[in-house]
């Protein structure tokens, strides 16, 4: 897929920033979505000639240890309009990257994970960041059309309908981030297609 090198790209830049995220965590499971406008701040706890002195034992504010990063999965993958010819189109798929899509992945363990992945980029490109491991395999995680940004391009066509979920496959890396476990990616390239034949979103 000539899309590849760019997504990979694009996920560097992700992580780069997502790393720096202390509140990442919850954005998983805190549909209130409260902790994630933090912004990230640096450690305070990083000169160490403020480390309090021997003296000062009994002082209860000792710096704690950095914690470390928890461990994760990246699953990305791209949406794209079929049959439109917009910014970006590749005439091999006769498609278009698709910007302010989203995707699931939904993961059946010993309970059902849902979780939302970032709007799509200019380039269709998207990427979901899973923490909940204990209910993570590959196997029986799937991913699945969310929402499209236009009436224009909405109608499921790859999957092709919104309960029709592609499944994973790994990607390799050579030097992943610490706490990342490994990246995946859907089988495919998911499509949203326009409803009316030729009627496509401008641009
Ligand atoms: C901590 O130690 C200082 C003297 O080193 C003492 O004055 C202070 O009361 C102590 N505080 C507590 C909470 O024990
Ligand atoms: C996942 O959650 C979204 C948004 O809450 C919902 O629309 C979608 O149907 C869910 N998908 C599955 C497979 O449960």
């Amino acid at each position: 897929m000539r899309s590849h090198s760019a997504v990979v790209g694009s996920v560097q830049l992700i992580l780069a920033a997502a790393l720096l995220l202390p509140a990442h965590h919850a954005m998983a499971d805190d549909a209130s979505g409260s902790d994630t406008a933090r912004a990230p701040t640096s450690s305070p706890y990083t000169d160490t000639a403020m480390a309090p002195s021997p003296s000062s034992s009994n002082d209860t504010a000792v710096a704690p240890p950095a914690p470390l990063p928890l461990p994760f999965v990246i699953v990305e993958g791209v949406v794209y309009c079929k049959s439109c010819k917009t910014r970006g189109y590749s005439s091999d798929m006769n498609a278009s990257p698709l910007q302010g899509a989203t995707a699931q992945l939904v993961c059946y363990g010993k309970k059902v994970v849902n979780v939302t992945g970032t709007v799509t980029d200019a380039n269709g490109y998207f990427l979901v960041m899973f923490y909940d491991l204990h209910n993570f395999n590959p196997r029986n995680c799937k991913v699945f059309l969310g929402s499209s940004p236009t009436p224009l391009c909405d109608k499921p066509v790859y999957p092709p309908n919104k309960w029709i979920g592609l499944s994973l496959v790994k990607e390799t890396r050579t030097v992943p981030p610490v706490g990342l476990q490994a990246i995946y990616c859907p089988t495919s390239v998911l499509f949203y297609g326009p409803a009316t034949a030729g009627q496509c979103p401008s641009g």
